[in-house]
């Protein structure tokens, strides 16, 4: 992609999570059949923060996994950042309702040009978010740069399952019956079309381990959730 292109395919996308935004939490809980919420805390107990540990969550959206990882009371400080107004909106009066504001620091900002000082983050998280950069291993590089050496990256993205049958049946259901309803509910004429597409042009498993070991990440790993509807990649910086 050109500079150009990735400044429009950028654009595209904030706008797009500007508009689902207010039914973005529904349609995720309804879409995924109620499994989102316990796919972020899996990815959480991954990541296995500890006291004091200094958390980045990247595309943070409408803060559940800063919130879910704050619930734990582990004296963690928690920031989250997202390149889209409307959904960071939301999420800052989900962290208020629960009374996490002193807690958690959120901020607009660009995945792939992260405002933080090198070597900051003894960890940093994303879920569903590294799929829609306009440069993935642009983003990657900045995970890496601002982690602390020995520090751990936790990416939890969609993928498909590996099982023949499944893949059938996950197939129709996520390019026929989920973009019909999430287009219809988002009232978004195809950001629920764009979601299968993205996950068709996302790396596999495999090829994802490499692009991350690419960037300098070591002891890169992964599980499948759900039969591989989604997976948690993790990986550390190096000491
Ligand atoms: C599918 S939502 C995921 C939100 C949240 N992490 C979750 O688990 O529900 C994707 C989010 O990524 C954000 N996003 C996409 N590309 C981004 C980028 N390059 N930099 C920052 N945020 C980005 C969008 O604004 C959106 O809030």
């Amino acid at each position: 992609m050109t500079k150009e292109d990735t400044t429009a395919f950028s654009l595209q996308t904030r706008e797009m999570f500007a508009s689902i935004a207010p039914r973005y939490d529904f349609l995720n809980w309804l879409l995924s059949f109620g499994q989102d919420r316990n796919w972020r805390k899996r990815a959480i107990d991954l990541l296995d923060p500890i006291k004091n540990d200094c958390i980045l969550d990247v595309a943070t959206g409408t803060c559940d996994m800063v919130v879910e990882i704050e619930k734990r009371n582990l004296s963690t400080h928690i920031f989250g950042i997202d390149f889209c107004k409307n959904m960071l909106n939301l999420g800052k009066t989900k962290v208020s309702q629960n009374n996490f504001d002193n807690k958690i620091s959120l901020q607009i900002g660009s995945g792939e040009c992260l405002p933080f000082a090198n070597n900051f983050f003894d960890s940093v998280i994303c879920s569903f978010g590294v799929r829609n950069f306009s440069n993935i291993q642009m983003g990657l590089e900045e995970f890496y740069r601002v982690l602390k050496p020995g520090g751990k990256i936790v990416i939890l993205e969609f993928s498909e399952p590996q099982n023949k049958i499944l893949n059938i049946i996950y197939d129709f259901y996520f390019n026929f019956i989920l973009p019909k309803i999430g287009n219809l509910i988002s009232g978004h004429s195809n950001a629920y079309s764009y979601l299968p597409e993205s996950v068709a042009n996302f790396p596999n498993q495999k090829e994802f381990i490499e692009w991350i070991r690419k960037i300098g990440f070591k002891k890169v790993s992964f599980i499948e959730l759900t039969f591989g509807i989604v997976s948690i990649h993790s990986a550390f910086k190096d000491t």
